[in-house]
């Protein structure tokens, strides 16, 4: 078979083991742990389901090697806990017998024991253990690890991997990156030790080289050993580029991957985890840096979505394995479309943050585009209907595309009604924003999913009572969405609505006003700012976007300061030629300036009650039910045609 990603798609050999292609899963743990720590049957059963997808290794993380000292990453391997070693086993089973390799992920969490745990005060009232004695920006008192503590740590490392080379891994990573224990003493901003762990990077490197030499003692020579490495922290005072060469040169002989991430957890999130504001693979040129200086394979990561980019970062010899995260959550099955050239069916990631958002605050897992991930457990199979039915389905946004989509992949008979010229729903106002023009694809993709699986698809008709009376579905997915709410204030029609920005972006002038903070309205402001507009931005309440999760939140308000001028506790009562005229909290009248204006004030339910006896089945889905994010209108979709009996 002639493969359109040749080097992508080709395998590769390190030692006795053989990777089957380029496309590794990334470390993404954190979730589904039991309270003793071992890895639950969600877990597994996620894990499982990237193996099957087609990635070459899956990595099962965050394994706290040392429990004692630790406390973030409660997974741990441990004999003396019963399921301990059986739970990994499985875990490693379930990835093997899908031809992929088990890679468990080591790490210790150091000074920032327990960021994971969702009780934040507990978090704060463990010991944090670091290179040395100090407080963390947030007040939190850090000790220094004793050298006993040092070696009671090393020895740990040791211990834990050869318990995975028992459960069946086949790959460990070490890591050694994003402030975690392993980087904390790599980097002069956290390690200031005297002795033989810190001040030289010779120094730094020890604690890094005796956790990898007390690894391999434990796992023999063949067994493969990666590194992971924040290839600059990119902040001040800590280590940048230049020395993460050296390190990575120090490392080197210890190792048989280095794979090369960048910055911090705490520090630089939008960075180590690449927001929808940054370049795809922003950070692969430190990989292609460092790999100038090594001889063993190099892996890059980093908001890494597009096989095109990968084929060519492998081609010109950028990194030997890219490495994706957040890629493979929106789409498991991303690699195995690499490798039959079915490229057009990948499902991109949004880099909206829900998982990573989700993982803080509820320990699930959740993606946006793809309602399965955290379920799988429950079953990830779409089975044939017993009775397959004539389905219609009103609305053709992500909710309805998804549902038509399964609803036809069961056998059914499934016709999908859009009002509008074209589907997407209100994903089509995203086409106008460079950041996220994977949203408005992804409309793109359930269409193209919608036309393989069956489903006929007809525009520019709305479902009527009377049309449901004609057709006499059995089944009827209710997926009209929601509209603008316009205020009822004076100049309205001067301005423009925000989802219609991408229709009339020529009535938008250099000087314009937003009228409504929630995150429609913030990243509109954002992206105007990027174009180089003067952009007021108006809100009633006193914070912006709080309808944006806590991981998508602070980058977008971080983005908003570099160009935006913004106003809150203003409501906005009247529009004019000279800009929006509004009153603060004290009822006096400010004029925020401006020649044009944009209103993102939220969104209504479209009204669908006529349709509610349209069929025997009737589902309302998605914003027709709640306004509410994609996740749930394409979560309520799936569910609404698996429902169907
Ligand atoms: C939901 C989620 C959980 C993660 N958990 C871990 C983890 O347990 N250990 C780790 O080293 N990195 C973890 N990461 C970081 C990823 O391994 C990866 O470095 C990062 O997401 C950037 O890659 P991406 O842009 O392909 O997602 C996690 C990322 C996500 C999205």
């Amino acid at each position: 078979m002639d493969r359109k990603y040749k080097n992508l798609c080709s395998p590769l050999r390190i030692g006795k083991t053989v990777f089957r292609n380029r496309m590794f899963s990334a470390p993404m743990g954190g979730t589904d742990i039991s309270n003793d720590g071992c890895i639950g049957d969600k877990s597994k059963s996620f894990y499982e389901l990237r193996a099957k997808g087609g990635a070459a290794v899956v990595t099962v993380s965050e394994l706290m090697v040392h429990p004692a000292t630790d406390g973030s990453h409660a997974y741990h391997l441990d004999e003396s806990i019963l399921n301990s070693l059986a739970q990994a086993t499985y875990a490693a089973d379930a990835i093997r017998r899908h031809g992929a390799i088990p890679s468990l992920e080591l790490s210790h969490s150091g000074q920032f024991a327990g960021t994971y745990m969702t009780d934040k005060n507990k978090q704060k009232s463990m010991n944090q253990w670091g290179p040395s004695d100090g407080v963390r920006a947030d007040g939190v008192p850090v000790k220094a690890l004793t050298k006993e503590m040092i070696q009671e740590i090393v020895g740990a490392y040791g211990h834990v991997a050869g318990l995975a080379k028992r459960a069946g891994f086949g790959l460990l990573m070490v890591h050694g990156g994003h402030g975690w224990l392993i980087n904390q003493f790599l980097s002069p901003l956290f390690n200031k030790r005297d002795d033989e762990y810190g001040g030289s990077l010779e120094n730094r490197c020890r604690f890094a080289i005796e956790v990898l030499q007390s690894v391999r003692e434990a796992v023999g020579p063949d067994f493969p050993v990666e590194f992971r490495l924040s290839g600059d922290e990119f902040v001040e005072d800590g280590y940048h580029l230049d020395e993460g060469i050296r390190i990575a040169k120090m490392l080197e002989p210890y190792c048989d991957i280095m794979h090369v991430s960048a910055g911090t957890y705490q520090k630089t999130f939008g960075i180590t985890h690449p927001s929808m504001f940054e370049e795809h693979g922003r950070n692969v040129y430190l990989a292609a840096e460092i790999k100038k200086h090594l001889s063993i394979p190099v892996s890059t990561i980093g908001g890494l979505n597009d096989p095109a980019q990968l084929e060519e970062i492998i081609t010109s010899g950028k990194a030997d394995i890219v490495y994706m995260g957040r890629a493979l959550l929106a789409d498991p099955f991303m690699p195995q479309k690499v490798m039959e050239n079915r490229d057009d069916e990948i499902v991109r990631c949004l880099r909206c943050f829900t998982c990573m958002a989700e993982r803080a605050t509820t320990s699930t897992r959740r993606c946006t585009v793809n309602p399965l991930i955290g379920r799988e457990f429950e079953g990830d199979e779409v089975y044939p209907a017993a009775h397959p039915r004539k389905v219609m389905v009103a609305g053709g946004g992500p909710g309805g595309l998804y549902a038509a989509y399964t609803a036809a992949r069961r056998g059914h008979d499934v016709t999908l009604y859009e009002k509008e010229a074209k589907t997407g729903g209100i994903l089509k106002s995203e086409q106008a924003l460079p950041f996220k023009h994977e949203m408005y694809e992804l409309a793109e993709t359930y269409r193209l999913f919608c036309e393989k699986a069956g489903v006929r698809i007809v525009t520019g008709t709305t479902v009527t009572k009377e049309l449901c009376e004609q057709e006499k579905p059995d089944a009827l997915i209710i997926a009209v969405g929601s509209s603008p709410i316009v205020p009822n204030i004076e100049g309205k029609e001067r301005a423009v609505i925000v989802n219609n920005y991408y229709l009339e972006k020529d009535k938008v002038t250099d000087d314009v006003v937003i009228l409504g903070g929630g995150l429609a309205g913030c990243e509109c402001a954002v992206h105007l700012g990027r174009e180089g507009k003067h952009v007021h931005l108006v809100e009633m309440r006193d914070a912006l976007a709080v309808d944006a999760n806590i991981r998508h939140r602070p980058l977008l308000l971080k983005e908003l300061e570099k160009t935006v001028t913004v106003h809150t506790g203003l409501r906005g009562t009247r529009i004019t030629e000279e800009g929006v005229y509004c009153l603060n909290k004290d009822n006096e009248e400010v004029l925020i300036p401006g020649t044009s204006v944009i209103l993102a004030v939220g969104q209504r339910s479209n009204p669908c009650d006529e349709l509610l006896d349209g069929a025997p089945y009737v589902r309302v889905i998605g914003d027709a039910n709640k306004v509410s994010t994609i996740t749930n209108a394409v979560y309520d979709g799936y569910h609404a045609a698996l429902d169907i009996q």
